[in-house]
């Protein structure tokens, strides 16, 4: 039955916004695993303006998916935090089976206590309460030419500069782009 639910419900009702910290037995837990297909990726980094050589940064990055199209579709570097030992090891594995492991780095840690200040593009797929947890950490470390995307969930307080829809399986997502240098215009 869960199978057939949208994934933003599943993602919805596995954190349950006000409460997800007594949902998950890890209260750091800024979201379960739900991969973002291919197609909002792209979106997602095409919107960022991802460059070549820079470096992606994907808080909570799952399987790797959105580090793995960084690197093969836009020549850019990946770093992935993840919070869970199972899925570190998993992707970490498929990340060096691939031969990807020069241009991406998996570490098994926590994205609310984590230096991002050498990111160009944070990626992110949480819910907007956790994302207000991140704010004060992306505000703290991230470089004024700096973009964030978030899939699905905006970043309260924030203005996007961009904000976009992409239709996958007749699912709606939709995409927020934050310039870090001009996220509180006038
Ligand atoms: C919704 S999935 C997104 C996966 C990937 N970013 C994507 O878009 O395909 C969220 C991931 O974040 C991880 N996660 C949850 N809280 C975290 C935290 N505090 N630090 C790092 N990873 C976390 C989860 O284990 C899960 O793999």
């Amino acid at each position: 039955m869960l199978a057939s639910l949208r994934p933003a419900l599943l993602l919805t009702l596995a954190i349950g916004a006000p409460a997800f910290g007594q949902r998950f037995k890890n209260p750091d837990t800024l979201g379960p695993d739900v991969p973002t297909p291919p197609q909002v990726i792209e979106r997602m980094l095409s919107a960022a303006h991802l460059k070549p050589n820079e470096t992606v940064y994907d808080l909570g990055c799952g399987e790797g998916r959105v580090l793995i199209m960084a690197v093969q579709k836009f020549k850019a570097r990946g770093v992935g935090i993840e919070l869970s030992r199972d899925i570190y090891e998993q992707t970490l594995s498929r990340i060096k089976s691939m031969g990807l492991d020069q241009q991406i780095s998996i570490v098994h840690g926590n994205a609310l206590h984590y230096d991002l200040s050498p990111a160009d593009v944070v990626t992110l797929y949480f819910l907007t309460s956790s994302n207000d947890r991140l704010k004060p950490v992306l505000e703290r470390y991230l470089k004024p030419t700096a973009r964030v995307v978030s899939h699905d969930y905006e970043i309260r307080g924030w203005k996007p500069s961009i904000k976009d829809t992409v239709e996958v399986s007749g699912r709606t997502h939709t995409i927020f782009v934050y310039n870090i240098g001009n996220k509180n215009p006038e």
